[in-house]
Parts: C-alpha cells; structure tokens; sequence
C-alpha cells in the first residue's frame, strides 16, 4: 500500500483530475446515455488477486466508470430535485473521510457530536424553526420520516409495539395527501402499520391537502375504531412543490392528538428566505420535520437535518444499549446513535459547517433567490407561448409544464406526445428533465437550482426544448 508520501502524489493527480472534471462538466451529456448491463459487462468478474496501479484504475475509471455516470453537478442538470454539491462541502467530505471516523456515540469523536448539535442549532436559527427543538442529521428524508413513524406509532401505544409487536388487531392510521412523497409509503410499511392503513387525503387544484377531507377522515376512522396516529404534510411535494396549509392541518392535529410530521425534504432550504416563512404558520404544533441540505442547501449527498419537539420519545422509540456500547458520558450527552436506525454515522456535520461558514447566511440566500428569479423568468416565457401551457402554479423554482401543440389534441395524444418530447430533450445529452403526472396529465419538471446554474444554461434550455418540440410536430 502507497506510503503518505505515494498518497500525496496520487492525491494531487485525483484532484487535478476533479477540477478538470468542473471546468469541463458542460461538455458532458447531462444523463448518462448507456444503456442496462453496458457497464457490468466491461467489469471482471472476479476481483483482482494482485494489487494493480492507480494508473490502471484510474484509467478504468475515465473509461468505463465516466461514461455510465449521469452529470448531476451539471448546470444543465434541470430534473428531479437536485443533490448539490459546493467546493466548500467537497473540501469537508475530504476530510470526512480522512478522519474515517464513525459518528455513532459522543466518546467515538466528540467533535464530530458537538459540531453537529451547533450545526443544527444553526439550522434552526436560519429556517426560524422553533428554538426549542432538537435536531439530528439523517442520511436521507426518508430514515427520517420512517423514524417519525416509529415515533408515532410508539408515543400513540404507549411503546407498547416496541415491546410486544403487534397483536394484530391495531388499525393505526397515517394520513398523507395524494401527492405525498413515497417515502411515507416505505416508511408506513417498514414500521408494520400496513398499507391498508396510510389514507391518502385529496388535494385542491394546487397538489396541496384538503385540511377539511383529513378531518373527515380522521372522524370516520375514530368511529370505526380505527387510531389515528400520525399526519404527514408536505412543504414543496415532489410532483409541483405545493405546500400543505400547515396551519389548519396542525390544528387538526392537536384536536385529535395526532403526531404530525413536516416533508419539508426539497423546501425546507427555502426557510432561510424570511419571504417563505409563512409556510410553517403553526409550526409550534409540530412534533418532527425534516429537511435535506442535500438538496438545496449545497451540502454533498447525504445530508438530512430532522428535527424533533421531544426528544424523549425518540430516544425512547430507538435507544439501545448494550455493554458493550456503554460510556462513562452516557446521559450527559448526544450519542445520535440513538437517534436514528444505523448505529454506524458518518460525519456529516463537518461538511454542513464548511458550507454554511464558506457561504454565510447571506450567500445561500442569494444563490437560492437567484434560482428562483430566473425559474420565475422562464416561467413568463413558457406563460407566454402559445404551444406551451404551465400546468401548476410556481412555489420556487420548479416549473411544471406541457406542451400542447393545438386545441385538438386528445389527453392520451397529448400525454403521449410530452413523453415523446421528454426523451428526445434528455437524448440530446444536452439537458436533463424528469416528469411526473398531475392530474392524469404527463408534466415536464424544470427544477432550477443547480449549484452553478446561470441564465445562459436556462435560456439555452428553452431554446432546446422549442426546437424539439418543432421538430416532433413536423414528423
Ligand atoms: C418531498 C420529498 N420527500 C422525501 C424525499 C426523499 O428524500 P431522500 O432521498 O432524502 O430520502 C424526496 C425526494 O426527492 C421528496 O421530494
């Protein structure tokens, strides 16, 4: 194995290697045009029984890794919602896996365990979340809202499941509305309350929960003698980033002692705008919300910021201990160990630090309002089209939209022809949108928001999608 002095050598070629590969992202197609088994086929199938060089791997990985790799650092990368990374957060994963520590009690780096409670301190302060909440970095939304439905599911029994399991007979009920990520369908099937028992509340015409239809559902499920035990709104769905009145459902909620969890995954990172803080009117009624700097907030994949109203319950949903993981600090401090499902944790903080200080408050603002003035400006152009139709209202930055040729084409022709215009955009290698269905009707999603995205990419974006859009109607 190289030596430190071998690995400051080889590490200067890795890193030449990732600058080249930022000045140069733009000449990339945006998502990976291979095609299933393209890559596997070129691996060995065994693994190497000698050492081989880094010459040799990294050869490999320009030739046969590169090309199988969708380009989302790219400021052509307009589909999903973006995993951004920053400069500062890549330095902080460096080191991050430098240290190789592993996060699990406060003993096993005590850094690592204070840096993170101040960071989400910080977070706190900075999205106006109340200052009373304790918060806990997650790998994924998705870890946290499933530990938001332990939670749930063990205040609501009594931590009576923990103990005993289900004796069958339970009708817990999640409520979630049609738009709601499917993490809360993972979450509800992995916490064994059952599909059968998450009721998906209608929307109005904005993708955003009827607050009137969860209270009829929750009624009639209190009649039948089903529990209510937990309520999950959405701030910024997946499909148009709408945002669940979250006012009147937390209302809901405390009338019937209900635990409700905030999806705040993609527009949560829009709280450090004091113009979006009235999304969570009525936060005081919450008991868990999360939010990923993953997503919006410049912090490397994976980075999920979930936050609680009393900790009790979470740790006493998940705390374990067994001898062996016993300390002398145990009680005094965080061991975030007991504060999510893995017992191993990476160091995630350090890279939020580096971000946050690398940034400043101000700078994430900015860069967050920039994505959103220029995904307003598009949203005037495609407004203004006459073979184009936005099909939601915009919240930030995400535009959804169709194009419709002429007044005459049938619903199914016209869900057919965007499907057809989204894979000819995406084969040009040039851009990368995704797509989703509202209200039956197939959706070009425009997210705005790459770290580095600049008017000219989204000016060259429309153009593309015009032209593509000229070329399927001439055929
Ligand atoms: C609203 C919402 N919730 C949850 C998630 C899941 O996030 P994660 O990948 O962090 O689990 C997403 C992913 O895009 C999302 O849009």
């Amino acid at each position: 194995m190289p030596d430190s002095k071998q690995f400051r050598k080889d590490a200067h070629r890795v890193l030449d290697l990732i600058c080249d590969y930022f000045d140069n992202i733009e000449s990339y197609p945006v998502k990976s045009p291979v095609k299933p088994g393209d890559i596997l086929k070129q691996l060995p199938g065994m693994a190497p029984v000698t050492a081989e060089s880094l010459d040799t791997i990294l050869n490999d990985f320009k030739t046969i890794i590169f090309p199988g790799i969708t380009h989302w650092q790219s400021p052509n990368f307009f589909a999903y919602f973006p995993a951004n990374s920053s400069f500062p957060s890549l330095l902080a994963e460096m080191l991050t896996a430098a240290l190789g520590t592993q996060c699990m009690k406060w003993e096993t780096s005590p850094a690592a365990a204070e840096l993170e409670e101040q960071m989400m301190h910080w977070l706190k302060q900075i999205t106006g979340l109340p200052e009373s909440w304790q918060g806990v970095i997650q790998d994924s939304a998705s870890s946290a809202t499933l530990v938001a439905l332990l939670s749930a599911r063990e205040k609501q029994s009594g931590y009576r499941i923990n103990a005993t399991g289900f004796n069958g007979e339970e009708k817990f009920r999640v409520y979630a509305s049609t738009e709601t990520h499917s993490s809360i369908e993972k979450g509800v099937k992995i916490a064994g309350l059952g599909m059968e028992n998450l009721v998906k509340i209608e929307t109005d015409e904005q993708y955003r929960m009827h607050p009137a239809a969860l209270q009829k559902a929750i009624e009639n499920d209190i009649q039948d003698g089903k529990k209510p035990v937990c309520v999950v709104a959405t701030l910024g769905t997946t499909g148009a980033t709408a945002i669940d009145p979250l006012n009147a459902i937390a209302q809901i909620c405390q009338r019937y002692q209900v635990w409700l969890h905030v999806d705040a995954a993609y527009a949560g990172s829009a709280l450090i705008l004091p113009e979006f803080r009235d999304m969570i009117d009525g936060i005081g009624m919450v008991d868990s919300f999360v939010f990923n700097p993953h997503k919006w907030l410049f912090t490397n994949f994976d980075c999920s910021a979930y936050f609680v109203n009393d900790k009790e319950v979470l740790l006493q949903t998940l705390a374990i201990l067994p001898e062996y993981l016993r300390t002398r600090t145990q009680g005094q401090v965080n061991d975030y160990c007991d504060w999510g499902v893995p017992l191993g944790r990476r160091f995630r903080a350090l890279k939020l630090w580096f971000v946050l200080r690398s940034y400043g408050v101000q700078g994430l603002q900015e860069t967050l309002r920039r994505h959103i003035i220029l995904a307003k400006k598009l949203e005037e152009k495609i407004g203004r089209h006459s073979q184009f139709e936005l099909l939601a209202p915009r919240t930030f930055n995400l535009l959804c939209f169709r194009w419709r040729p002429s007044d005459h084409v049938s619903p199914e022709k016209l869900n057919e022809l965007n499907e057809r215009l989204l894979h000819m955009i995406n084969d040009t290698g040039k851009i990368y949108l995704t797509h989703t269905k509202l209200s039956g009707r197939f959706t070009l999603r425009m997210l705005i928001g790459q770290t580095n995205v600049e008017e000219r990419h989204v000016d060259a974006a429309w153009e593309l999608i015009q032209q593509q859009a000229d070329s399927l109607e001439s055929v």
